[in-house]
């Protein structure tokens, strides 16, 4: 606990998955250059392999990890470790601050734990709501609990400061900062630049698909597996009967994705089906798609700040600015549907570029900066 002859403020940034991960180590390494804090970093391993492509990528080397990634864990189960765990941890840190970010089991944990020691947390990507507490699921539910109690609202938008006003949350505690993916994107972008090698390994399936349009694909939430994954997979199928065009689908390492779309997908001659790709290779994926359809909460904020139009799979979306900018489409789950959208950006080039067009509503890449400054106060 920081005293009057030590103002550091002592703040454990805590999480556990893929996109957590993404977002938060630029704010890492903001809080560990700046002298006005002590930070330590707790990972839960939700996730294991995927956060740890992001950890080693960024350099970020945790305090503690929890390790607590049981194969095909259930909600209630990694619920219980994930309280207990990040519980026990802030018994010994006694931080100042704790610092979640998003809607994961891991954010909503975390932000319980520092709750039940009456700890204040702040909470970055506050805000986001679809309105609907089965899309996405569990992740409405996660955040709008996060954000019922944190002391500080970092909000992306002035959508989602909105969204917490309308909550009755105390304006003076919700704050526009930017989304921190745009800080990782700018990052990840200049990496590469001065490192090409770290996202050379795409090139066999680009040179497999040269002269074809690439589709890049993500598929992961929980409210579409069964149904929903396979209509994902029955639209993949025939838009991959095209000879001009292939899709780039790295894989969730979550089971009940795989188990459908190896299934289905495996040996088609225009779908490369692979393993999930580091930061670099995805952000090379960005780069060379011509579009890309996903459920993913992340890509819908990186696809548009580089051009690319997103279909998104989902029946709502708490991520509203892409759509109202006309970079993002809700096309749902129905495959027919899929398919049709598809193919409408791929045979009408004036619906093509009328999504083509860079926008950035959701930062500017000084997002941790602005955190850390009200971190600080
Ligand atoms: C989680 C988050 C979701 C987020 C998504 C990002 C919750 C409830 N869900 O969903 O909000 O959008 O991450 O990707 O917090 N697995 C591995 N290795 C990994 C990661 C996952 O093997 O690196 C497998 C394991 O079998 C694991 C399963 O995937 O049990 C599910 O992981 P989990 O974090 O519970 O759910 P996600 O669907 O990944
Ligand atoms: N991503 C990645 N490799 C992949 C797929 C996604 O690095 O193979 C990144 C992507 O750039 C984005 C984040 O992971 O920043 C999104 O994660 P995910 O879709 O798993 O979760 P969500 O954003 O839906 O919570």
């Amino acid at each position: 606990m920081s005293t009057l002859e030590s103002p550091v403020r002592n703040i454990v940034t805590v999480f556990g998955t893929r996109p957590e991960a993404i977002k938060l180590f630029p704010l890492v390494h903001t809080l560990e250059a700046d002298e006005r804090f002590d930070s330590r970093v707790l990972v839960t391993g939700q996730h294991r392999g995927m956060l740890d492509q992001v950890l080693e990528i960024a350099g970020v080397t945790p305090h503690h990890d929890l390790d607590v990634m049981q194969p095909n864990q259930s909600l209630d189960a990694l619920t219980a470790r994930l309280l207990t765990g990040i519980g026990s941890v802030l018994d010994t840190e006694q931080p100042d601050w704790v610092v979640v970010q998003g809607d994961t089991a891991t954010a909503m944990c975390g932000a319980l734990a520092a709750y039940y020691r009456k700890i204040p947390v702040c909470h970055v990507e506050a805000g986001l709501r679809s309105g609907d507490i089965y899309h996405p699921w569990p992740e409405e539910v996660n955040r709008k609990v996060i954000g019922s109690f944190a002391a500080l609202h970092a909000a992306p938008t002035d959508t989602s400061a909105a969204a917490l006003h309308r909550e009755n949350v105390d304006p003076a505690i919700v704050h526009v900062t930017g989304n921190t993916v745009i800080d990782a994107l700018h990052w990840i972008t200049a990496k590469v630049e001065a490192e090409p090698s770290l996202a050379w390994d795409l090139a066999d399936v680009e040179e497999r698909f040269a002269g074809k349009r690439i589709i890049g694909v993500t598929s992961h939430r929980r409210e579409n597996f069964g149904d929903g994954m396979r209509n994902i997979a029955g639209a993949i199928k025939r838009l991959a009967a095209r000879e001009d065009v292939a899709l780039i689908f790295p894989v969730h390492l979550n089971p009940n994705v795989r188990a459908i779309m190896n299934a289905e997908l495996e040996g088609l001659d225009n779908v490369a089906l692979l393993e999930p790709l580091d930061y670099p290779h995805f952000a090379r994926l960005l780069d060379i798609c011509t579009l890309m359809l996903t459920d993913s909460g992340g890509v819908q904020e990186e696809a548009p700040a580089l051009g690319k139009p997103v279909l998104v799979m989902r029946e709502t979306t708490e991520r509203p600015e892409g759509v109202e900018a006309g970079t993002a489409k809700l096309v749902g789950t129905d495959e027919d549907t899929i398919v049709r959208e598809v193919e409408r950006l791929l045979d009408d080039e004036s619906a093509y570029l009328a999504m083509a067009k860079a926008h950035n509503p959701f930062g500017d890449g000084k997002s941790a900066a602005r955190i850390a400054d009200l971190l600080a106060r």
